[in-house]
């Protein structure tokens, strides 16, 4: 059986996660058992939802068990099967963590899923025809619920989550405005993905200035907000909010390491008569296949060309991990493996 280079939580994070909370170590894929599968990992996928799995603190999901491989989703390859449904070569979606191999017990419902590669490539099953893309989808549909020439803001819009959702709104007749960090992840929303206008929030020093570019970009106020953020952005949106507005609280990544994020103006919750609603995209997964048809045939045709950053080689996922946490990528963050 291959030798498999694995990435293991070694001690959790004091304030910001650092190189020196994993350790990688090489161990030996055991021999499969009836009924499992060997899946050559091809790329793994870094997400924000990690940094809180680090922390040994109360959260949505079970903190990551120290001395164990870091998990997360994969795309890979079969090369050895014990399962009637999986050959080698099949190419499958699966949560094989942070390793070059996984031995996967494919009678787990949800395990293990073949895909197809023939109009979408397989790295984007990971992206915007996956868990992200599916994100922006529930959050736009089921939370937003947008009508026709309304207006939509989403923070870290050139991210994974971010880059699925103009095509989205788009489809569905609205304006869409990014917020994102930089000239270059502005430029990119608007002459790649879709978005009407991006206004980049680092040349803004605080949330009156950052409310006055979203004036000028949503003339006639913020019907649905998407946010990733938190803290001065969030702020900034609210002094924009129409009446009856909805806000799908996907993300506050400005917190992730700790730090508080106090809300300026909450009043205007009330005075707006706003909806705001957050959610975990795992615990919807009825609307799955929906989302997915729709993501998968915007990426087959074309409509939505989602930008993708790889760090190449099992090591390099710490580091590439720690920079997704500081924006220093741009779209959707994985590492090759094979
Ligand atoms: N609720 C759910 O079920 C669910 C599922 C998936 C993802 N999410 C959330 O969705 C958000 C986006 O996730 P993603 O996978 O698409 O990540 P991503 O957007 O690809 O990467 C994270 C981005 O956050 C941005 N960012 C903005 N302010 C930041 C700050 N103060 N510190 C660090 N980064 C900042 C950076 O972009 P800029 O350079 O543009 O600032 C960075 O590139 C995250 O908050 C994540 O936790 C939630």
């Amino acid at each position: 059986m291959p030798r498999n280079q694995q990435i293991l939580l070694d001690n959790r994070p004091e304030g910001e996660a650092t190189a020196s909370n994993f350790k990688l170590v090489t161990t030996e894929t055991p021999p499969l058992q009836d009924g499992q599968v060997l899946v050559q990992h091809h790329f793994l996928s870094l997400d924000p939802y990690m940094r809180g799995r680090m922390n040994a603190g109360k959260s949505y999901a079970q903190p990551q068990p120290l001395g164990e491989v870091m998990q997360g989703g994969i795309v890979g390859e079969v090369v050895e099967s014990k399962h009637p449904r999986f050959q080698p070569g099949d190419k499958v979606v699966g949560m094989g963590g942070w390793q070059q191999y996984s031995v996967v017990d494919a009678n787990q419902p949800g395990a293990l899923r073949k895909v197809d590669t023939t109009h979408v490539p397989l790295s984007h099953y990971l992206g915007a025809v996956g868990m992200p893309g599916v994100t922006a989808w529930y959050g736009l549909v089921k939370i937003i619920a947008p009508k026709a020439g309304e207006t939509m803001v989403i923070s870290a819009a050139t991210g994974a989550v971010g880059s699925a959702f103009a095509a989205l709104a788009k489809a569905r007749g609205c304006r869409v405005v990014g917020i994102a960090g930089g000239p270059d992840k502005c430029k990119y929303a608007v002459d790649e993905l879709g978005f009407d206008a991006c206004i980049d929030y680092k040349v803004h020093k605080d949330a009156n200035s950052l409310s006055k570019a979203l004036k000028d970009a949503c003339p006639a106020g913020i019907d649905g907000y998407f946010e990733n953020v938190g803290g001065m952005v969030l702020d900034a949106v609210l002094t924009r909010m129409n009446a009856f507005g909805r806000i799908a609280v996907c993300g506050m990544i400005a917190g992730y390491d700790g730090a508080p994020l106090p809300l300026t103006y909450p009043a205007l919750i009330l005075v707006n008569r706003l909806k705001v609603e957050g959610f975990i995209v795992s615990e919807h997964m009825e609307i799955w296949p929906e989302a997915l048809a729709e993501l998968g045939m915007l990426v087959g045709t074309g409509k939505l060309k989602p930008r993708e950053s790889i760090a190449q080689g099992i090591e390099a996922a710490p580091e590439a991990f720690l920079g997704l946490l500081k924006g220093r990528n741009f779209g959707k963050q994985l590492v090759k493996v094979h």
